[in-house]
């Protein structure tokens, strides 16, 4: 008689996580590949996040995903990190290896895969960039850009100290720039990065208008809710190529996928269609 293993499990850990769209983005693929596994929400309080990892495989977990506020804690807490976790110094993807617990940071990879899927002839080696917002989401923005080989960087951000302590981080091609100098200094690039939360539902609006660009340029908004921001609707008006933060969270969730399940998950149309509805419900 041949015993089966039981099925794999996975969850997202946050405080608060019934907002997180990742169970059913995992749920999509499970049904998909017909996979026995299973991936949920667990609601984990700050302080608690070393303890759940370290227990999570006794409940069965094969890993998690991470979401705010314990990107930090689950770094801290892992056996070993990637390249991409160290360079943020957090976490979104934790999964087991032996008796060692691994952690990376799959933000910046999901960004530049979407980027990659949507602009297929864009190419970011040797090219001038701008990012606006230095918190965590655009430090990933930023990381992953220098290892896909930009020449230089410049990050627009409110509290400058911000920018430059990202800068620091990551050395001279990165230039920390003036919040308000965000038009005049983005006329010459080859992609646009909204990594603020500005113009995201029941925030304030972004003040960026593109009728400088080169008419070359990309514009990509990490917001997608709404799913078309002002700054996309604009930039889509003026016939640049504009794309949405919506394919960035369905591209980051893969690589979890992949290790706990074993498949490497498609990001269909099927499975953005199911997440925008979802998007557009709420
Ligand atoms: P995340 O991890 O999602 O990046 P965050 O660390 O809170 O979240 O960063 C939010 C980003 O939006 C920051 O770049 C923030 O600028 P500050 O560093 O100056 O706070 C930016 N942001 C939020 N509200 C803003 C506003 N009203 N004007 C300009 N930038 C704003």
């Amino acid at each position: 008689m041949t015993r089966t293993a039981a099925p794999a499990r996975a969850c997202i850990i946050g405080w608060p996580v019934g907002h997180s769209r990742s169970p059913l983005i995992h749920g999509y693929w499970l049904q998909r590949y017909g996979l026995a596994g299973s991936y949920t929400r667990r609601e984990v309080q700050p302080g608690d996040v070393a303890a759940f990892l370290r227990g999570m495989r006794e409940e069965g977990f094969v890993g998690c995903n991470v979401t705010i506020p314990h990107k930090e804690a689950a770094f801290a807490a892992a056996d070993r990190t990637t390249t991409a976790a160290r360079a943020m110094g957090a976490a979104n993807t934790l999964w087991w290896e032996g008796d060692q617990l691994f952690a990376d940071n799959t933000d910046g990879l999901g960004f530049m895969n979407h980027l990659r899927a949507s602009a297929p002839r864009f190419e970011a080696g040797g090219r001038l960039v701008a990012v606006l917002g230095a918190g965590g989401a655009g430090r990933g923005i930023v990381h992953a850009l220098l290892e896909a080989g930009a020449a230089e960087v410049r990050l627009f951000n409110r509290t400058r100290e911000r920018a430059e302590a990202v800068a620091r981080h990551f050395g001279a091609r990165v230039r920390p720039c003036p919040w308000e100098e965000r038009v005049e200094r983005s006329r010459d690039v080859a992609l646009l990065v909204n990594a603020t939360s500005l113009g995201m539902h029941g925030q304030a609006p972004l003040v960026m208008p593109v009728a400088h660009l080169d008419p070359a340029c990309i514009v990509y908004d990490l917001v997608y809710v709404p799913l078309a921001t002002p700054l996309l609707a604009a930039a889509r008006e003026r016939g640049l190529l504009a794309v949405d933060g919506l394919g960035m969270l369905l591209h980051q969730a893969a690589p979890g996928f992949a290790k706990w399940f074993g498949v490497t998950p498609e990001v269909t149309d099927e499975l953005r269609a199911l997440v925008a509805a979802d998007i557009e419900g709420h």
